[in-house]
């Protein structure tokens, strides 16, 4: 755990520079706008510790999988965002000295990510070996208004000499991924040129052929006014430059603005990706630094009025959420149905960029109250994108007749994880795509969803369960074999009841969208019907069979639901009874250990409570909590936040604190010595719902919202804001009670303590309430 970001309200600070804290830095000061997202790498040369990334969403490469023994089924790649031409790049050389953070001597190291107006900025002053020593200020942003572009301002001023600056600013396409399997290069080049103030860089991926357009054009100023520099141009393989040279005197600064810009050809036809990259740099260069920057502000401003969590009282607490949220939605904006959310979105290489269970169990309900519905729904399309795939993975398996099962891990519809027990057992992702589907129709009332798209997805997801179980003579049930539940610290196990019990929901799911699509939508029904070659009276018939005759297992003397079949045989010690040493289990204990090993990684049958818990009453699931609770060691940032959502549904304030501090500011305070690989974003989605989902209560139940909120201890109020249905509304929870504000011009009626209030158009409600001291 580290401690050196310094606390604000509305931005990020480091003060000093640690060159061992650069690469933890350079992920959590990382920029984003949906469609690129760059780590906050220096501009200058740096030959330090380093970790550079760019990543163009959508370009991925295959790259070819390792594995000791191949076992049939599995894919030959694992696919991988990459990291693309570096963009930011100006080279500064002072007479003959090169600017290099790690040679030089720094003092007043300042780096703020301004999470309000969403831009970095970085000033410094560095000596260098001769003595001669400058003054830097950065700025840089890469913008959500023109979402394929950056800008950056540079600002450096010699402070004890007047002498020569020779800057090279420059894109360089020679870059590659630490990750690489093989330690290939992944980019080949395909044009470039150089004039003397604009570059443009073409370079395209190997096997996948996606090319990325990388252009810049530089500006020069000195005292206010604009220099004419005389540039000189460089290439050479997979770089362009261009480089001058300015005589500057002692105190007087030297600007550069860098606009940059990254098209994709999935945008755009290869033949024309450089007009139209000359295009955007044209365009924003004519805009200027300023006025994108007052855009961009603007902009981030409007998303903070819809995501916005104000907490009074915790200025930690409240910097905590708010990098959380920035993060959400630096990653994704929901633009592009072919775009989803890595579990480290665009802040490192770890998980390849690709897209795990991760977006519809914990992404989703944070998309659905902070942004257009049509944001979640691209998420839903990305899904129903990649049924065809998914079909054709379980076909792969050995599965018939139209059954879908997504992959655990996907860039482009096609499994690329490679351990059997994850990518052939860990099936219950598939669940929580059709909840995802449930969860957008609940929320948004948008029914027509499931005649477009949703049903057709449900039905490959329904026809997988139920060619997955099994009929048991010796149990005279239907079962479940040879699963990984959400906990991977158990393989191979037998009637996971998290599993089974989200198979059977699909399938009751399934049926209930087939009524509400026959009845909706007959013609869209029949066609569906027909499309999918749905044998309706036969193969319903099997589902209601295996609904009625599922085993899942429980243990009757304890009251509890049993993970797995032969959960109880594992030896009964609890982590409190582990040593500190023997933590965190993954990193010390051998794999075998932890298999036999009584420890959950993450909720499993508390997964299973999150999700459908009104069908549970408060008894069952606080014997399940009291009893799995104690024995999970939440090694899965996923984990806390679930606990919290259900400590907090049973009363027990003080323990969903506790839950929601050890993810709150996981990658601020790097709690697990990781985040120099990247941010934990889907984590991050979590956090928010111990928030909203936990301390606020909130539910929506038959079109309504429901609010059951607690204020913690330490606060003085928290405030959260959530769109639903076409109305803005925060919700203030202080001590006087709960203030629900309708900021827009619509009325609603919410439950606040199972009391039903009507809010007016940009009318205020108090719900007032004591809270125990
Ligand atoms: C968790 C999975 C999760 C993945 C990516 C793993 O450690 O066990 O549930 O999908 O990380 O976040």
């Amino acid at each position: 755990m580290k401690n050196y970001i310094k606390v604000d309200e509305w931005n990020i600070i480091e003060e000093g520079f640690d060159p061992h804290l650069n690469k933890i830095s350079e992920s959590i000061f990382s920029l984003g706008n949906g469609r690129m997202g760059q780590r906050a790498n220096f501009e200058e040369t740096y030959t330090g510790e380093s970790l550079p990334g760019n990543y163009v969403a959508g370009v991925y490469y295959p790259d070819k999988t390792r594995v000791g023994w191949w076992k049939n089924g599995y894919p030959e790649y694992f696919a991988k965002v990459l990291n693309a031409a570096n963009w930011i790049g100006i080279d500064v050389k002072i007479d003959d000295e090169t600017l290099d953070l790690h040679t030089a001597k720094i003092s007043d190291f300042r780096r703020v990510l301004n999470m309000r107006e969403g831009y970095l900025q970085r000033s410094f002053t560095a000596e260098l070996p001769s003595g001669k020593q400058v003054k830097v200020n950065t700025k840089r942003f890469c913008s959500i208004v023109d979402d394929e572009a950056g800008a950056i301002c540079y600002r450096i001023t010699p402070l004890n000499f007047s002498g020569n600056f020779t800057f090279t600013p420059f894109i360089d396409g020679d870059v590659k991924n630490q990750d690489a399997n093989y330690d290939e290069k992944f980019w080949e080049e395909v044009t470039k040129e150089v004039n003397t103030d604009t570059a443009f860089l073409t370079m395209r991926t190997k096997k996948t052929a996606f090319e990325v357009c990388t252009g810049m054009q530089i500006a020069v100023y000195q005292n206010g006014q604009p220099v004419e520099v005389q540039s000189q141009t460089i290439q050479r393989e997979k770089y362009v430059a261009s480089q001058f040279t300015v005589a500057t005197k002692q105190q007087e600064e030297t600007v550069i603005f860098k606009f940059a810009a990254n098209l994709s050809s999935e945008n755009y036809p290869k033949e024309q990706l450089l007009q139209h990259c000359r295009e955007v740099i044209q365009k924003i260069s004519h805009k200027g630094f300023d006025q994108m920057l007052q855009e961009q502000a603007k902009a981030w401003i409007a998303k903070w009025e819809e995501s916005d969590i104000a907490i009074e009282g915790d200025i930690t607490a409240q910097q905590g959420i708010r990098f959380n949220i920035f993060q959400l939605n630096q990653t994704y904006t929901g633009e592009d149905a072919r775009l989803n959310i890595g579990p480290k979105g665009f802040t490192g290489e770890k998980y390849g960029g690709t897209t795990y269970w991760d977006t519809e169990a914990y992404c989703v309900p944070f998309y659905l109250a902070t942004a257009d519905p049509q944001v979640t729904r691209n998420l839903l399309i990305y899904r129903y994108k990649h049924l065809q795939k998914a079909i054709e993975n379980a076909e792969k398996l050995g599965f018939t007749n139209g059954a879908a099962l997504y992959p655990m891990v996907t860039i482009n519809g096609e499994e690329c994880h490679n351990e059997w027990e994850i990518t052939f057992e860990e099936i219950h992702r598939n669940a929580a795509i059709a909840f995802a589907i449930y969860n957008y129709v609940r929320y948004t009332g948008d029914a027509a969803y499931l005649n477009e798209y949703g049903l057709e997805v449900l039905l490959g997801i329904a026809r997988f369960w139920a060619q997955r179980v099994n009929w048991s003579e010796a149990k005279q049930q239907y079962v479940m074999l040879g699963v990984t539940g959400p906990n991977e610290y158990e393989n191979n196990v037998n009637n996971n009841w998290y599993t089974s019990t989200m198979a059977l929901w699909c399938l009751e799911y399934t049926l209930e969208a087939i009524e509400k699509v026959k009845n909706n939508s007959p013609d869209k029904f029949a066609a569906i019907m027909q499309h999918t070659s749905f044998r309706e009276q036969e193969e319903i018939a099997q589902w209601q069979h295996i609904l009625q005759n599922m085993y899942l297992p429980v243990d009757e003397e304890r009251g509890i639901f049993l993970q797995q079949d032969n959960y109880l045989d594992k030896e009964n010690i609890l982590v409190k009874d582990l040593k500190p040493a023997d933590r965190p289990l993954n990193q010390k204990w051998s794999w075998d250990r932890i298999l036999r090993s009584p420890f959950i990684k993450q909720a499993d049958v508390l997964q299973g409570f999150y999700f459908l818990e009104d069908r549970f009453d408060l008894e069952i699931m606080r014997r399940n909590f009291n009893f799995y609770e104690p024995r999970t060691v939440h090694e899965s940032s996923l984990s806390p936040c679930v606990h919290a959502i259900l400590a907090a549904k049973l009363g027990d304030e003080e323990r969903a604190y506790q839950f929601y501090l050890r993810t709150s500011r996981l990658d601020l305070d790097d709690y697990n010595n990781d985040t120099e690989d990247g941010c934990h974003i889907t984590s991050m989605a979590g956090t928010w719902m111990s928030v909203v989902e936990g301390f606020g209560g909130m539910r929506v139940r038959k079109n309504q919202l429901h609010f059951n909120p607690f204020l913690p201890g330490k606060w003085q109020s928290f405030s959260f804001k959530v769109g639903f249905r076409g109305v803005l509304l925060n919700i203030k929870v202080s001590k006087v009670g709960v203030q629900l504000t309708n900021q827009s011009g619509k009325d609603i009626s919410v439950v606040v303590y199972d009391k039903p209030y009507e809010i007016k158009a940009k009318a205020q409600v108090l719900a007032e309430h004591e809270f125990a001291a």
